[in-house]
């Protein structure tokens, strides 16, 4: 076993193309430290009841699916097939547009790679996350349902790291307001702020990006992928909210608002820093500050921008965290719109309950769902 311990994170893109006669013994885990001051818990009563989190507790051993065998891993595209669908390639703008199409299909294997990598270590993190709640939940059936969604995020990161060595043969670092973000969601020694930022933020935006994902890619392994990861999400994201509500109620006024503004900042993050402009910056020779600007003027990628938060701002109300002190600032970012959405706190167990659909139900509703956009 060779363990290399960094002091910084990464900032490569790593290409796998293994040596002949590779084995066991030749990996290297390259490791970088974080310190957290968690405050853990036993639990001595053991009493239970039927509760929505019992309830999503048992679907989860329920549809616990095998990415090894579940998943058709030879139906993917190859190097030579653009990564998204034909009709969004025919809508692109900017400077993309106008390359050939073998620099055009180039670039976008890169950015492809770029936002599945970014996928892949956030679900790292919220494996590693999800693994402090087992300890740090204060009730027992927050506690098993904490260590089945542990499984879930491990099953997560091994697909999603499969799906990217096989299909493109190449992983991006994390992007560095990702890493910042969780971070301070494993570093924080307030249990409900890790619940907070990765249940209702990190896994709200994932569930509408892997959503997105679906319904963009040309990929049919790759929406069926995603879409058995959103089953599992939208469960999480369930859990987050109604746990949450009743918690959030116990703390006092100013507790509350340091809460709100925190879900504040990181749906900034979330929506402007999460970005991939050193792509752009090196194929376009473009600064940071035109590359945010031909984002924010890309009529297409705004609509998918906003459409991250459908989930996050009505679940944010729902447990109280969209307080009056924090609601003109999302006025100002145009997402206030989406707070009287749906929210996933009224489950809709016959959704959750379904069996895992097959490939060709996933890729109609996702050719469904991308019509509904335009
Ligand atoms: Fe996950
Ligand atoms: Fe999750």
């Amino acid at each position: 076993m060779k363990i290399t311990e960094l002091k910084v994170t990464p900032t490569e893109l790593r290409e796998f193309d293994l040596p002949e006669g590779f084995e066991a013994k030749h990996i290297e885990d390259i490791v970088e430290i974080f310190n957290t001051p968690l405050v853990g818990s036993y639990n001595w009563d053991y009493t239970d009841a039927d509760t929505r989190i019992k309830k999503l507790y048992e679907l989860g051993k329920e549809l616990n699916w095998n990415g090894s065998i579940d998943l058709d891993w030879d139906n993917h595209i190859g190097k030579d097939e653009f990564p998204m669908k034909a009709e969004l390639i025919a809508r692109m703008e900017g400077p993309l547009s106008m390359l050939p199409d073998d620099q055009k299909l180039e670039y976008m294997r890169h950015d492809t790679a770029w936002s599945l990598s970014q996928f892949l270590h956030g679900e790292q993190g919220a494996l590693l996350v999800a693994s402090q709640l087992v300890s740090c939940a204060p009730t027992y059936q927050a506690k098993l349902y904490a260590a089945s969604q542990t499984f879930d995020e491990a099953r997560h990161v091994e697909v999603f790291n499969k799906y990217i060595r096989k299909v493109h043969g190449m992983e991006y670092p994390i992007n560095k307001n990702l890493k910042a973000l969780i971070d301070k969601i494993l570093t924080d020694p307030r249990w409900d702020l890790k619940f907070i930022g990765m249940q209702i933020i990190i896994e709200g935006l994932a569930l509408a990006a892997f959503q997105t994902t679906k319904e963009t890619t040309n990929c049919p392994l790759l929406r069926q992928l995603v879409h058995y990861v959103i089953r599992d999400e939208a469960r999480h994201v369930t859990f987050g909210v109604n746990y949450l509500e009743e918690f959030l109620q116990t703390l006092t006024e100013e507790e509350v608002e340091d809460r709100a503004m925190f879900c504040y900042e990181a749906c900034v993050i979330m929506r402007d820093r999460i970005i991939n402009t050193e792509l752009p910056a090196k194929w376009f020779n473009m600064s940071e500050d035109d590359i945010r600007e031909l984002i924010a003027n890309d009529a297409t990628n705004d609509q998918f921008r906003n459409l991250l938060f459908t989930r996050v701002l009505p679940n944010l109300k729902r447990i109280g965290l969209l307080t009056d002190k924090v609601k003109p600032l999302y006025e100002e970012l145009g997402l206030l719109q989406y707070q009287d959405s749906d929210s996933d706190f009224e489950i809709d167990w016959a959704e959750l309950n379904k069996p895992l659909e097959d490939v060709e139900e996933i890729d109609e509703q996702a050719q469904a769902g991308l019509s509904s956009h335009f």
